[in-house]
């Protein structure tokens, strides 16, 4: 598709921001879909998000995403928020409108279930119970999308219990929250258990859980994506369970932001994915 005249502008917000994967996604579809366009790492300091999210419609920006520290800040600076970023309390794409109006929305939940999709097409979130351990903004993402999906019991396991308990309060009767110390004998006849804490990233301590109570149909997901293959999902292979890393979910959140920029829905294809596994 060629756009004509008209130039897309989309980029990331964070702080810092040159870690960012997303500019390298975003800019191989432009190229694969021949659109007019270019997305751009954007660091932005603590305190100034709100100036530089109003000029996202002077400078003619289609919108961008956030990272690390903007996602919840964004929610008071936005004119509109949809359901799903309201619940989770955080916001991981702006949408420029038609006025110059600026819509928060967050994708991270439906690309964690597309990437579980992805990895096991049979999975269903309603046959068994799906287990989170963490209970931060990826996880409460995560448990927004297992809700979406169908899921009728979520358990969260947290180091600090008191977040645990505020979102299982936030989301309803089907999540419910445990202690830190439950967190093993939690995993007995799940279908899921995912790891939303940053432990297991490169120079963080492996996520300390034992999977011996987890069923070999399970699936084992990861919310780090570097490195790749974290010490949880190789335990979970030597388990015998599916092992599903934490770059789908990065790059299926991807695909419906650059839909409402574009108008194009992408896809991830096994180009898209080498691309960015070279850079982890
Ligand atoms: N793949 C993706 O697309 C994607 C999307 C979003 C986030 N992420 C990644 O997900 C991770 C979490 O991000 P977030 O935004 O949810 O962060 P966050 O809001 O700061 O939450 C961090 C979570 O990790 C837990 N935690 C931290 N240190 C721990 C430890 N030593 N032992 C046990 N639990 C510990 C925290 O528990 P407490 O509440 O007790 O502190 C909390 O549950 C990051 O690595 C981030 O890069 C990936």
């Amino acid at each position: 598709m060629t756009n004509g005249h008209r130039f897309v502008l989309a980029g990331v917000m964070g702080w810092p921001i040159a870690h960012s994967r997303s500019p390298k996604i975003h800019n191989h579809w432009f190229g694969q879909h021949a659109i007019n366009g270019y997305y751009a790492p954007l660091p932005v300091e603590p305190g100034r998000l709100d100036a530089a999210l109003r000029g996202l419609s002077a400078l003619g920006f289609a919108g961008c995403n956030l990272t690390i520290p903007h996602k919840e800040t964004a929610l008071r600076f936005l004119d509109q928020v949809d359901e799903s970023a309201a619940r989770i309390g955080a916001v991981n794409c702006v949408v420029v409108g038609k006025s110059g109006e600026l819509i928060g929305r967050n994708y991270d939940g439906y690309g964690f279930i597309a990437s579980l999709h992805e990895a096991a097409p049979g999975w269903r979130a309603e046959q068994a119970p799906c287990v989170v351990i963490g209970a931060g903004g990826g996880a409460r993402a995560i448990v927004d999308g297992l809700l979406e999906a169908g899921a009728q019991e979520i358990r969260v396991f947290n180091r600090s219990l008191g977040r645990a308990e505020a979102l299982a309060a936030d989301f309803g009767a089907r999540v419910s929250a445990y202690g830190w110390g439950d967190r093993e004998a939690g995993l007995a006849g799940a279908g899921l258990v995912v790891n939303a804490t940053s432990q297991g990233m490169v120079g963080q301590a492996p996520l300390d859980l034992s999977l011996a109570d987890l069923p070999k149909s399970a699936l084992v997901a990861d919310i780090v994506y570097a490195p790749l293959e974290t010490p949880l999902l190789a335990a979970a292979r030597k388990h015998g369970a599916l092992p599903v890393d934490g770059l789908g979910m990065l790059l299926h959140q991807a695909r419906p932001a650059f839909r409402d920029w574009t108008g194009v829905m992408p896809e991830v294809t096994p180009a898209l994915r080498a691309t960015i596994v070279a850079t982890l």
